[in-house]
């Protein structure tokens, strides 16, 4: 079966379509970064209003690369939640409108399950049990993945995300929106441990995190002294090791409490070579395998929205019923409520 997804629920418009069979046909992705880039952040609005401009266009082009007619798609998936909600209902009404059209069902995806089971997508694909570490814009958790919808917590940011906190600290030191990239860019430049950063519940004995204080740190920094380039890049270097010495040691810690050998990473963040490096490692030395979605399916994409509306039709063996148009979304939703497959 053919399966079309659609991500909006924040500042990339994402389209896919996946096939049960042959796997990923074609994904197409606008990112937002320079509209909102003036702000330092996204403004909901302006999102909501882009996500409209280009969600067809950008469904056309992905049914184009993959040389398939509307007419063969069999569901159309779309991000329920959570996210912006404005943002949220553009994917949402298109999707329903399609999925109404063609007569097909239509499946409202967590946007965090996209992205906990988007390393599934490549082989060799990790077996269930596994660990995620779920780090993005605004989630940093880790859970025990048993199956698709069994999902436990068991650790997550106690204020910022991972990837908020790298926003931030970029904003502080001068850098563009989003920051995480920019600032990792600019830690290649520098040293870490020549400005000391705090590392924040490193020994505490959870699994939980917390990053503001580490912002804090950095504002003091900041405060102190005028910076020249090759301080900015020092602070950003010592910023980046003391968050991934953070979430490293964390998932260690997560493996061992579950007693599983594989480890996920999902996210935005998980797209930070440094983490991605280190994690390596930490898995060559400890024995266990780390898998990493390819880095372009570690920030908000389509792909991952068909794919896991891909994995639940599996199961779903044709129960679920062609739309009958009516929808909602959800932009809080709990990822431990979703239904288990
Ligand atoms: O998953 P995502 O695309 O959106 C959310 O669902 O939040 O994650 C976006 C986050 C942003 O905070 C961005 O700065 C961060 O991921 N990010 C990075 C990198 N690439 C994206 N953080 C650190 N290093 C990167 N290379
Ligand atoms: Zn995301």
């Amino acid at each position: 079966m053919l399966v079309l997804g659609i991500e909006t629920s924040c500042d990339e418009t994402g389209v896919a379509l996946y096939d049960n069979q042959r796997g990923l046909l074609a994904h197409a992705l606008y990112t937002q970064a320079a509209l909102h880039a003036d702000y330092g952040g996204v403004v909901p609005e302006l999102a909501s209003r882009d996500h409209i401009r280009r969600v067809l266009p950008l469904t056309r082009e992905v049914l184009d690369k993959a040389s398939r007619p509307l007419a063969d798609v069999g569901a159309v998936a779309y991000t329920q939640g959570p996210g912006l909600a404005g943002a949220l209902l553009v994917g949402a009404s298109v999707a329903q409108g399609l999925a109404y059209a063609l007569g097909v069902p239509a499946l409202g995806i967590h946007h965090l399950e996209g992205h906990l089971l988007s390393p599934l997508m490549t082989k060799p694909a990790p077996e269930f049990p596994f660990v995620a570490l779920l780090v993005s814009g605004g989630h940093s958790q880790l859970m025990r993945i048993n199956g698709i919808g069994n999902y436990e917590v068991l650790g997550e940011t106690l204020d910022d995300a991972a990837g908020e906190a790298f926003d931030k600290t970029a904003k502080l030191l001068g850098l563009g929106y989003p920051g995480g990239p920019e600032l990792a860019a600019l830690a290649r430049k520098g040293t870490p441990g020549l400005v000391k950063l705090p590392r924040p519940m490193l020994h505490s004995k959870d699994l939980d995190f917390s990053f503001s204080g580490l912002k804090t740190a950095v504002v003091m920094q900041v405060k102190e002294r005028a910076l020249d380039a090759t301080a900015r890049a020092n602070i950003a270097a010592e910023f980046q090791a003391a968050i991934v010495d953070v979430l490293v040691a964390k998932s260690l810690s997560a493996l061992e409490q579950c007693g599983v050998s594989h480890l996920v990473v999902a996210g935005g963040v998980g797209a930070n070579t440094e983490l991605r490096s280190r994690l390596k490692h930490a898995g060559e030395r400890g024995g266990f395998n780390v898998y990493f979605p390819p880095a372009e399916f570690c920030t908000d994409n389509g792909a991952m929205i068909a794919f896991a509306a891909a994995l639940r039709l599996r199961d779903a063996r044709g129960t679920l019923q062609k739309t009958d148009g009516a929808f909602s979304v959800k932009p809080r939703w709990n990822l431990a409520s979703l239904p288990r497959v």
